[in-house]
């Protein structure tokens, strides 16, 4: 079924790096007071907060959301509030709490109220390993490293049990590492790619916590937010995932992304001190085959390594010559 009504949603997370700009492109495309933003404590930048509903929420507790669905009368929850995966490692009882307890909750809201559409991400964590590392595939081994991967291994199998025995439509995507010029992520692994342009900007140079040869699947955030309006969008009959859509924009080792920084910042120098990060990162597949995103809903990323530096060095350099680089 395509959905052709206009929908009233919920984004949990919407002040995190994927929520703050999602919300944004589904007011454009739904209508500001059609989408209620909601955040746990991080308070929401005025953009957020200026443009329609904002209500603080913790889905850990069942409660807080349930009111918030109900006064609002939300039909489509975008479940974004989540433990990255470094955060995870220090955390990893909370970690578990967030994203497994407050997964379960916004399925059973969704469950109880009949509520017709769940989004919720999954990433590149779920994979290990044993997982193969290269082009990995859609249906593979899931051995997760991380107490992050773990609850997205469990958060996967959890939104599918849902569709299979309560009827109900819940799409989800394998997030690579995401890069974005608005909202710093918020303690994982990949976070490096998106701090490196910040401090090519700021200082010139950057230490990254990531070997000079690590190489992992990325994705920039404007094909990111495609992604996941084009699957929401999608008609489900053609679906033949659900929750655990693999899905790619490049793959490149920390040493080309500075290199392809260089070609714009020539003076721009990285030193490489890994950390425990780079166990994590590993772990993880380099590249990942999304074909099945491509046959089912038809993903096709627009940004690539060099159109995706032009644009976040152009942006980033407009912001620091206003003097407010950081968010
Ligand atoms: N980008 C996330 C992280 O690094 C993975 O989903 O934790």
């Amino acid at each position: 079924m395509t959905r052709k009504r206009m929908p009233k949603i919920l984004v949990t997370g919407a002040a995190g790096q994927i929520g703050s700009e999602l919300t944004m492109a589904l007011r454009n495309r739904y209508g500001n007071q059609n989408v209620v933003a909601a955040g746990h404590k991080t308070a929401p930048s005025p953009t957020l907060r200026d443009s329609g509903p904002f209500e603080f929420i913790d889905v850990t507790q069942k409660e807080t959301v349930e009111a918030v669905v109900d006064s609002y009368q939300i039909d489509t929850i975008y479940h974004l509030a989540a433990i990255l995966s470094a955060v995870g490692e220090q955390k990893p009882q909370l970690c578990w709490r967030v994203n497994v307890n407050g997964l379960y909750n916004i399925l059973e809201i969704a469950r109880e109220r009949g509520l017709p559409g769940i989004f919720c991400p999954s990433s590149i964590a779920v994979f290990g390993r044993e997982t193969p590392r290269d082009n990995t595939p859609q249906e593979t081994i899931l051995s997760p490293a991380t107490m992050y991967g773990v609850t997205k291994v469990a958060g996967e199998a959890l939104c599918d049990y849902y569709v299979q025995r309560f009827g109900m439509d819940v799409r989800g995507i394998r997030y690579p590492g995401i890069i974005s010029s608005e909202t710093l992520p918020g303690g994982g692994t990949t976070d490096y790619a998106v701090a490196i342009y910040y401090e090519a900007i700021a200082n010139r140079r950057y230490t990254c916590f990531v070997g000079e040869s690590t190489v992992l699947p990325m994705i920039y955030m404007p094909d990111a937010i495609k992604a996941a309006t084009d699957l929401m969008e999608a008609d489900f009959a053609l679906l033949r995932h659900y929750s655990n859509y693999n899905l790619t924009a490049m793959s490149f080792s920390a040493g080309e992304l500075a290199a392809e920084i260089k070609k714009h910042i020539p003076d721009f120098t990285v030193t490489y001190k890994p950390d425990s990060r780079q166990a994590i990162a590993d772990s993880w597949p380099r590249s990942i085959d999304d074909s099945a995103a491509l046959n089912d809903w038809g993903w096709q990323p627009d940004y690539d390594l060099a159109a995706m530096t032009g644009d976040m060095l152009e942006r980033l350099t407009a912001r620091h010559a206003e003097g407010r680089l950081y968010p």
